[in-house]
C-alpha cells in the first residue's frame, strides 16, 4: 500500500515537471474551464475560450446592438465567410481562396459530394468505409436517392478502401481521423491514387483540422470539410468550412444555389449565376454571431506553433495510454484506437461492457470524456489548455470507477438524450 502511494507521488511529481516545462501551459488561462474539472471532450466540443466570449460581447452588444443591419458593411460580416475561411486554411494546409465557413458539416458534405460527382459525370461509383461517422454516410444515401438511386455507394472495410478506388470510381468520401478509434488515413497515398484512376476525393477533417498536421495543398486533395465545434473550439453549433481546390472552382457546381453563392446577390436577378470561386460553396446568409465565436477561437490558435500543439497531444495521448495500462490493466478496457499515436488523432478509444455507465461515473466526478455506442469511450487530448497532471486525476478517477464498480449504480445506467 505504501508503495502504491509512493509510485503515485513519483508520477504526480514527473508530470508537474512536465507541465512546469510545458511551453503552451500560459495558454491555459485563456480559457474558462470549471474548477476541478478534467475536459477529456475537447475534440467533441471545445471549450469557451476568454477571447471568443469578448468578441461575443462585442458583436452582440456593439455590432448587432448598434449597428444594426448596417453590421454586414461596417462590421465585416459579409467578408468573415471568406476571411475567417482563409485563415482555417492556415490549420489545414489551404492557400487563401480555397476556404469557406458556412451550413454544418453535414450540408457541407452534400455540397461537396454533389459538386465531385458532377465534376465525373460518366462515372457511377462512391467508395466509402463501413463504420464512418454516421452524418457521412447518410448524406451518401441521401444523395445517391435524390440522384434515382444511379450511384453504387460502394462502402468497404477500412482495408479494402485503398484497392477498392479503381477507375470506375467518381468519388472517395472519407474521413480523415475516425470520429472513435482516431485511426488516421494516410490522406497523401488516397489522393495519389484516386488522382491516378481520376477519382476526387472529399475529406470530413472534422476530427483533423487543429488536431494532426493536416496539408490538404501539399498532398492536392480535392475537397474537404470540417467542424468548428471540436478541436476549433467555436461553440455548440458552431458553422462548419467546405475547402475545394482552386483547380476545381471553374467547373465545380453545387446544388444548394442560394444567393450567397451567386456572384453578385445583391443585383436580385432571377437567374442563378455562380460566384467565381470558392464563394461558389455557399448558400445562405452566414451566420454571423456563431462565426465570430469561432473566429475568435481560431485566431487563438493560429498564435500558437502548430508543431508544439501537435507534439503536446501526442504526448498527452501516450502518457495516458501508459497509465491506463500501468494502472487498468483486467479491470475490462479494451483499446479500439491504434496503439502507436503516429497513427491516431488527437484523442483515444477503450470499449467496455458497461461503457455508457462508466462514463456517466466518470463525469459525475469531474472526468469529462463521452460515449460512442455501443461500449466506445472516448477521451480527447487538447494541447491548449489540457495538463499533465490532469491525466493523474482522470487515470487515477477511471481507476476507482472500475476497480469499485460503482458504475452499477443505478443513477449511471440512465440514457440521456445526449451521449
Ligand atoms: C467525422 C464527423 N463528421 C461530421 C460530424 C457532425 O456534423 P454536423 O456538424 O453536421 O452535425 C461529426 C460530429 O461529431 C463527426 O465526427
Amino acid at each position: 500500500m505504501a508503495d502504491t502511494a509512493r509510485s503515485d507521488r513519483i508520477e504526480l511529481q514527473s508530470l508537474q515537471a512536465l507541465d512546469d516545462a510545458d511551453p503552451l501551459a500560459a495558454m491555459r488561462e485563456r480559457f474558462l474551464l470549471p474548477k476541478n474539472t478534467v475536459y477529456m471532450n475537447g475534440n467533441s466540443l471545445g471549450p469557451l475560450c476568454r477571447d471568443a466570449r469578448e468578441r461575443m460581447s462585442t458583436v452582440v452588444d456593439s455590432e448587432w446592438g448598434k449597428e444594426l443591419i448596417r453590421g454586414w458593411n461596417t462590421a465585416g460580416w459579409y467578408e468573415i465567410a471568406g476571411r475567417l475561411g482563409d485563415k482555417i486554411g492556415r490549420l489545414i494546409g489551404a492557400a487563401p481562396g480555397q476556404t469557406v465557413v458556412s451550413d454544418s458539416t453535414s450540408v457541407n458534405l452534400f455540397k461537396t459530394l454533389a459538386a465531385a460527382v458532377a465534376l465525373r459525370p460518366e462515372r457511377r461509383r462512391i467508395v466509402t468505409e463501413a463504420g464512418n461517422f454516421p452524418t457521412d454516410l447518410y448524406i451518401l444515401d441521401g444523395l445517391s436517392r435524390q440522384m434515382g438511386q444511379d450511384f453504387d455507394v460502394d462502402i468497404r472495410r477500412r482495408d479494402d478502401v485503398f484497392d477498392s478506388i479503381d477507375e470506375q470510381t467518381a468519388v472517395v468520401v472519407l474521413t480523415h481521423v475516425h470520429y472513435l478509434s482516431g485511426a488516421i488515413f494516410p490522406m497523401a497515398e488516397i489522393n495519389q491514387r484516386a488522382h491516378d484512376v481520376g477519382a476526387i476525393v472529399v475529406w470530413d477533417l472534422s476530427h483533423s483540422v487543429a488536431a494532426v498536421p493536416t496539408e490538404l495543398d501539399a498532398t492536392a486533395a480535392d475537397f474537404a470539410v470540417g467542424c468548428g465545434y471540436k478541436h476549433l473550439n467555436g461553440g455548440p453549433g458552431a458553422p462548419a468550412f467546405t475547402y475545394a481546390a482552386a483547380r476545381h472552382h471553374r467547373e465545380m457546381r453545387q446544388p444548394l444555389s442560394g444567393w450567397f453563392g451567386h456572384a453578385e446577390p445583391f443585383v436580385f436577378d432571377d437567374d442563378f449565376v455562380p460566384a467565381q470561386g470558392i464563394r461558389r460553396m455557399l448558400c445562405g446568409t452566414t451566420p454571423v454571431l456563431g462565426a465570430s465565436a469561432l473566429e475568435a477561437s481560431v485566431d487563438l490558435l493560429l498564435e500558437v506553433d502548430p508543431s508544439a500543439r501537435h507534439s503536446k497531444a501526442k504526448k498527452l495521448s501516450r502518457i495516458f495510454q501508459e497509465l491506463i495500462e500501468q494502472h487498468c490493466a483486467g479491470l475490462g478496457l479494451r483499446l479500439v484506437s491504434p496503439a502507436d499515436t503516429e497513427q491516431r488523432g488527437a484523442h483515444i478509444s477503450y470499449a467496455h461492457e458497461h461503457g455508457y455507465a462508466v462514463m456517466q461515473n466518470l463525469i459525475a466526478k469531474g472526468v469529462v470524456g463521452d460515449f460512442r455506442a455501443p461500449r466506445g469511450m472516448r477521451f480527447g487530448f487538447s494541447p491548449l489548455f489540457m495538463r499533465y497532471t490532469d491525466l493523474h486525476k482522470a487515470v487515477r478517477t477511471i481507476f476507482e470507477i472500475l476497480d469499485s464498480r460503482s458504475y452499477l449504480d443505478s443513477t449511471y445506467q440512465r440514457k440521456q438524450a445526449v451521449t
